[in-house]
């Protein structure tokens, strides 16, 4: 099948990008979505052309290093899917196909396709963590955990921090990154003594990177390749209110309520 890309190229940081087009006229609609890229490299490398940064690892869907976004949607069409897991048979013979980086004021372009997702490791280690002795690894069922519990910990534990509830946010915001990293501790009761310390610190955290404020829009939800649930927000929004009160003046210090 014949694909055309419009793909945005862009130096370094500080260059100014622009769109380039490619025309691949023998696509195998078998390939993943980066193994077609992966072609397209191979034919610029040969031509002695720049090849197109992209950023992958796992390419299973687990490591969260891909993502960029296809015809402005980041992951592409495909829902619950990331790009590594994208295939070319969901795309059409003679299809055009626009692919730019992730786009947001915290998530600097460092060169095409690639960002600089720094901010959400810094976010992590403000309070994503659990650092009171818990002891060595407990018997399997040691601790008495509610299936409920226990199942919506693992449902916000499959974030993947890929960067695209940010990307596809009206306000850049992080909200659902951050809510989910925060509920999957807040749910178990190795979570609890630093609980609120946490979400005081991790909201923090993010609010210094410039990402912008959550307006349930939604989008982040709609475009997760995991199916993190925007109701992990109004946990980590409870979460911080109770905090916030509690430790009233390392909120004050942090710029918070
Ligand atoms: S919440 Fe979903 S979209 Fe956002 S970083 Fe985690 S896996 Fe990616
Ligand atoms: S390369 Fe690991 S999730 Fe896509």
């Amino acid at each position: 099948m014949k694909i055309i890309l419009n793909i945005w190229r862009q130096k370094n940081p500080s260059s100014p990008g622009r769109m380039a087009r490619y025309e691949l006229p023998a696509v195998d609609e078998h390939m993943s979505f980066l193994e077609m890229l992966d072609v397209l490299n191979e034919d610029l490398i040969r031509n002695g052309d720049d090849p197109v940064a992209f950023e992958h690892d796992c390419r299973e869907g687990i490591c969260g290093c891909c993502g960029f976004m296809i015809n402005g949607v980041p992951h592409g069409p495909q829902r619950s899917t990331t790009v590594c897991q994208l295939h070319m048979r969901h795309f059409h013979d003679g299809e055009e196909l626009w692919l730019e980086p992730f786009r947001a004021k915290a998530f600097p372009i460092l060169k095409d396709l690639m960002v600089d997702r720094s901010a959400y490791d810094r976010i992590v280690a403000a309070g994503g963590y659990i650092s009171v002795n818990t002891g060595s690894a407990p018997d399997g069922n040691a601790i008495p955990i509610e299936k409920m519990c226990s199942d919506l910990a693992m449902d916000a534990a499959a974030c993947i921090g890929c960067g695209a509830c940010v990307a596809s946010c009206p306000n850049a915001s992080a909200s659902l990154f951050v809510s989910a990293k925060i509920s999957h501790l807040a749910l178990l009761p190795q979570g609890q003594p630093e609980r609120d310390r946490r979400a005081l610190r991790m909201v923090a955290q993010m609010n210094e990177e410039g990402f912008g404020h959550c307006t349930n829009v939604g989008e982040c939800e709609a475009v997760c390749p995991k199916g993190v649930k925007l109701e992990n927000i109004a946990r980590m929004n409870r979460d911080y209110i109770v905090a916030a009160f509690t430790y009233r003046e390392e909120s004050a210090a942090a710029g918070g309520a």
